[in-house]
């Protein structure tokens, strides 16, 4: 390759290379996922990271404002003039000693990365960035996606930014109204399809490789490159320390793909002294990658993953009508597109996989809700993760670790209004009715008449 950036296919045996111009959601050669690489002798990094907080200090245009460009040296796949922008990643890695406590981690050790924070109050942000500035890139003017909800939102705000039009799948039925209210209010043509997220996603790569659509699906590798900047922003808030481990729920697995790519990178650059280990927490309604990884003991095998048992457990679930079901719909996915990419990062963070309840999912979504920031049930799979982790002494009471809140608590009302008004959990905080009155009123709150 005559250019310091190319698409290269994942799987070792193939490995071919494709120009960045060319939009491609799986190799030609082999139908394998592709990479965006570089060629980082030719690249300008910085010599030390925090090289990068100058930038963030001075902020002379958008793209230093944006949490993912002013990292853009790491993702340096398209000029700036491409560089697409609506202020993503001005996120906070909060330190949360009230949720280390229910976690069982000492203070000071509990790191949370709030990515509802983001335009459109989801981490899908970070990747739309980059999804898009490549889609300028190349001259495409019709997006389209599959997705659980936040991928659409995410989707129809870029699509205004770009002047592109834009089209989302749904599953009927499976989408928080958050999330659907978003996509229809941001103008975003919605289909919504008799069928769940893996429905759509399998008609979404018909109609957008056979009509010329842009996949901005996680399948799209230059995707990926911006959701590295979560990592980035991580390390930012530790000054540039690594932590122990990242804590990330798993759907689509495009989040584990991107950061066990950050850290490769990082370390291949010299930026970082070792690699954080990564916890993966499945559903337990939606544990494909628990199962494959935990209990068949599937592993990456330097791009010789073991396709026979992938395909054998996939016409497994055929066979039995499975379908995934989990509160946290978000992650309410038996087919991970990014299956291969994750389990790639797991032998690069010397990862673990581990499956938590629905219950302990809600419970542990109100729990972050009661120490102050709010998130959406997926991301409550974290800190339920965590918790497990702990329980299980695989990951220490000192240890440091952050874990990814990737949506808004008002992306999915209706499971927090439950949570607290019928479900009577550890932390349900039940409105009081009364009836109109000031007496009432005044014993309600349990103050002394005056
Ligand atoms: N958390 C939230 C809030 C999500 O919306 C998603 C994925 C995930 C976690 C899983 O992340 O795919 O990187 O493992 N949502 C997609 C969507 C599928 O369509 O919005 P992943």
């Amino acid at each position: 390759m005559s250019d310091h950036r190319f698409q290269r296919c994942i799987n070792h045996a193939c490995q071919a290379t494709y120009d960045v111009h060319e939009v491609l959601f799986a190799c030609p050669a082999c139908g394998d996922l592709l990479d965006v690489q570089y060629d980082w002798d030719r690249v300008e990094v910085p010599s030390s990271l925090n090289w990068f907080e100058g930038r963030w200090t001075r902020r002379v245009g958008t793209l230093d404002y944006s949490g993912v460009w002013r990292f853009r040296e790491l993702l340096p796949f398209c000029d700036e003039e491409y560089c697409v922008t609506i202020g993503e990643g001005q996120t906070l890695l909060e330190c949360n000693d009230g949720v280390a406590g229910y976690v069982g981690m000492n203070p000071g050790r509990v790191f949370l990365q709030y990515e509802g924070l983001n335009p459109s109050g989801s981490f899908k942000d970070n990747g739309m960035a980059a999804a898009f500035s490549h889609a300028r890139l190349t001259g495409a003017k019709h997006v389209a996606c599959a997705s659980t909800g936040n991928t659409s939102a995410a989707v129809a705000l870029y699509a205004h930014a770009c002047g592109m039009k834009c089209t989302v799948f749904i599953g009927s039925g499976r989408i928080a109204y958050g999330k659907l209210s978003q996509a229809l209010d941001y103008g975003a043509q919605t289909i919504q399809i008799q069928g769940n997220f893996d429905d759509c996603m399998r008609r979404v790569k018909q109609i957008c490789g056979d009509r010329k659509l842009y996949l901005v699906n996680s399948l799209n590798p230059f995707r990926l490159e911006g959701q590295k900047a979560i990592m980035y922003r991580i390390l930012e808030g530790l000054q540039w320390h690594t932590p122990d481990w990242i804590v990330a729920p798993g759907g689509n697995l495009g989040n584990s793909s991107a950061f066990g790519k950050a850290f490769a990178e990082l370390a291949h650059l010299g930026l970082i002294d070792h690699i954080p280990r990564m916890a993966v927490i499945n559903a337990a309604g939606a544990n494909t990658l628990y199962d494959l990884y935990e209990r068949r003991g599937i592993r990456f095998h330097n791009g010789q993953v073991d396709e026979a048992a992938i395909n054998n457990y996939y016409n497994d679930l055929n066979a039995r009508g499975y379908r995934p079901e989990t509160v946290a719909t978000a992650i309410e996915i038996s087919r991970p597109v990014n299956l291969k990419k994750c389990l790639r990062s797991m032998e690069i963070c010397n990862g673990i996989v581990r499956e938590v309840p629905d219950e302990a999912i809600v419970e542990a979504k109100s729990v972050v809700g009661r120490y102050g920031l709010g998130c959406e049930p997926a991301s409550g799979a974290s800190i339920a993760g965590l918790r497990l982790l702990r329980q299980e002494d695989v990951i220490g009471p000192d240890e440091t670790v952050a874990c990814i809140l990737t949506g808004h608590q008002l992306k999915d009302p209706a499971v927090t209004v439950k949570y607290h008004t019928q479900d009577e959990g550890a932390f349900s905080n039940q409105p009081i009715e009364v009836a109109d009155d000031l007496d009432a009123v005044i014993a309600a709150l349990g103050l002394a008449k005056s």
